[in-house]
């Protein structure tokens, strides 16, 4: 079964309307709706006093509508009787300045009462509710490390504290791991340690990526925290919480081994043109953070968020092509934020599957339809999308990498993994993320974006799966520190460098505009821009160099034979021809279901049958070319040769394998 549905927040309604609700998700298809998510303050409405019956009572309306509900802890806004009383609750800015109530996420993740209080929530919620017949999902949270992922409170600092002293046991290894030689920041004892809070000019980096680590973690044991107490009360019941894609500030490849069913929350923007392959590039990540579970997409808006400048509607049908979009790449689901649209409040303009002006909506109609359209489907679902190649992505090199004391402070990983992911997705390659260290043995091409920050054991998997055959891709400002944020010596690349098959002397960020022409070895053109590699040649060849500006004749794509396999190294950003040659070279990488022009495809294979997703994310008519004859299942006829598809269209071809 594909899960449909959406937020559903009750607790905003009166009972008459929850009645309607059941009724209309019967008609939508709806069969799974989160609840529960912000309903501490409905929960426990005074400290210690709970009322559990009106959500008792929406439980049961939706187990008679056949609905099943994902029920979630309340933790991420604790009512204001709770920071009114412990006002140390709200969360610290980086210049001291405290958070009020208000809004929503304004806790401390540290804070030891708020840790009481919620745990206190979270064991009623799941002893009170859990044993519902109803209740077929557990749901931690909401987007841990949302809107105040860091807080620098006396809490933070003292648990900072310990976590350092048990990462590094000595002050002298803070010392030598920090390096704080350097502007006399060298400390004698743990207690000196403080959050990198406000500082005249930069703070140390290592220090910054050991705060962006520590509080990646006390993310994560607050979530194993909730995870136990709910699994106590059900073991039976798979467990989510929903993740935000590219997240910065949570290592989601450690969280997402924890979970039953991997979730994330995608809102892309219809005004940019570059969103619909940023959105597969992100439900890519979600599909390979942990490969031995499913995963759906949690929220999305049928129509138009409200947190843009400028809120750009989806266009009539889209919202349907994007769902498939998340289907085609391996979703067990798509569901919404939210199923009514809000009368007040902070998003009362965020559109809902029910709008203000209810069934009469257009929305209304494309939300029915969608839900009855998969509720007729399930063959492919246990279908397996095939990539073939993988893009090696770590957090803390994330973390590392954007930094306001690199060469160039606006160097970052959403431009680095666009420009390569982009041009695979124009070719319809399609891509799973891995990180450093799982094994890569299972993919015939990596794409390693800049891996600045890797560790020796990471650069060994790496090193170790071209020497058994692979083929990898690397770019430049790779290589470059430890897990420290130490600068490997000698030429740039430390443990990578076997991959990098010239000696990196130096780096020259572009200015803004800066275009260079790059050579190719068959004496053609194309050009680069951003950053170049100065680098002296060594054991690889030379593909193409740098032909004019200061650095011409610098080496600029560099191929190396490793062992049984082979490594590109990109010196510099090439523009969309000479990443083209590149890929040309690489099997995995050449070997797409061809030029999408607009139109995304997409295979899951299973169970002896290939299924092609075809989305048309124009709003113009397109024909595509198949490569073999079979059947249209969303049309229900036999395609072949050339197929139609509308605006928005969406085709699903199976044939055998
Ligand atoms: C996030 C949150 C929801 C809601 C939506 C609005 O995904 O989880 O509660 O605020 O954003 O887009």
């Amino acid at each position: 079964m594909l899960y449909y549905g959406g937020d559903y927040n009750p607790e905003q309604w009166p009972p008459e309307v929850w009645r309607e609700d059941a009724e209309l998700m019967r008609e939508a298809g709806v069969n799974l709706v989160t609840v529960g998510i912000f309903s501490w303050a409905h929960l426990e409405p005074h400290e210690g006093t709970f009322d559990f019956g009106w959500l008792r009572q929406v439980l049961d309306l939706m187990g008679e509508a056949g609905v099943g509900v994902d029920l979630a802890t309340p933790t991420a806004a604790p009512p204001p009787w709770l920071t009114t009383r412990y006002p140390d609750v709200l969360p610290v800015d980086e210049r001291g300045a405290r958070y009020s109530h208000g809004s929503r996420q304004h806790f401390c993740i540290c804070n030891p009462t708020y840790l009481d209080l919620a745990h206190r929530i979270v064991e009623r919620v799941a002893t009170e509710l859990g044993g519902h017949e109803a209740v077929r999902l557990w749901h931690a949270h909401n987007e841990y490390a949302c809107h105040v992922p860091y807080c620098y409170c006396e809490h933070h600092a003292r648990a900072f504290r310990s976590w350092l002293e048990e990462r590094y046991g000595s002050v002298a290894a803070l010392n030598d791991a920090w390096g704080s030689a350097f502007w006399s920041q060298r400390y004698s004892d743990f207690s000196e340690v403080t959050p990198p809070r406000m500082t005249p000019t930069f703070a140390n980096p290592s220090q910054v990526l050991d705060y962006k680590r520590f509080t990646s973690e006390a993310f994560f044991a607050e979530f194993l925290a909730e995870k136990q107490v709910l699994k106590l009360a059900r073991p039976d019941l798979p467990l989510t919480t929903n993740f935000m894609g590219f997240h910065k500030p949570l290592d989601y490849f450690r969280w997402a081994s924890e979970l039953d069913l991997v979730a994330t929350d995608n809102y892309p923007d219809p005004a940019d043109p570059n969103s619909t392959p940023l959105s597969a590039m992100h439900y890519d990540l979600i599909r390979s953070l942990n490969k031995a579970v499913p995963w759906v997409v949690m929220e999305q808006t049928s129509y138009r968020v409200n947190w843009r400048e400028r809120n750009v509607p989806k266009s009539p049908g889209q919202m349907r092509a994007l769902s498939f979009q998340a289907l085609a790449r391996g979703a067990s689901g798509v569901l919404f934020f939210q199923w009514r649209a809000s009368r007040s409040g902070a998003e009362k303009f965020h559109s809902a599957m029910v709008s203000h002006s209810g069934q009469a909506s257009p929305i209304w109609r494309e939300i029915v339809s969608l839900g009855r359209e998969l509720a007729g489907q399930r063959s492919w679902d246990a279908a397996k999308v095939s990539a073939r190649a993988a893009v090696v992505f770590s957090w803390p090199n994330w973390w590392a990498l954007e930094s306001p004391v690199s060469p160039a402070s606006d160097f970052t990983m959403a431009d680095q993994l666009s420009w390569l992911y982009s041009p695979l997705y124009r070719r319809s390659v399609t891509l799973d993320f891995a990180c450093p260290s799982e094994p890569l043995g299972g993919y015939e091409a990596v794409l390693v974006p800049s891996l600045y920050l890797v560790t020796a054991a990471e650069a060994e998997n790496l090193v170790g799966y071209v020497n058994n055959g692979g083929s990898a891709v690397i770019t430049f400002w790779s290589g470059i520190t430890d897990e420290h944020d130490r600068v490997y010596l000698g030429p740039y690349g430390g443990p990578l460098r076997p991959l990098i098959g010239c000696d990196v002397l130096e780096v020259a960020p572009l200015a803004p505009g800066d275009v260079v022409e790059i050579e190719w070895a068959d004496g053609t053109r194309t050009s680069a821009s951003f950053w170049v590699d100065i680098a002296a040649e060594r054991e690889g060849e030379v593909l193409a160099r740098v032909a004019s500006g200061p650095w011409a004749g610098t080496p600029a794509v560099v191929r190396t034979e490793v062992g049984a396999g082979s490594a590109y190294y990109i010196g510099t950003r090439l523009d969309a021809e000479g990443l083209r040659r590149i890929f040309d070279a690489i099997p995995a990488l050449r070997n797409g279901l061809g030029e999408t022009d607009g139109v995304e495809r997409v295979v899951r294979t299973g169970a002896g049958q290939r299924y092609e997703f075809l989305i048309n994310h124009t709003d113009e008519d397109r024909k595509v070319q198949l490569a073999a004859p079979g059947y249209d299942m969303l049309g229900g006829r036999e395609a072949s040769g050339t197929l139609e598809l509308g605006r928005r269209g969406v085709a699903i071809v199976r044939t055998a394998t």
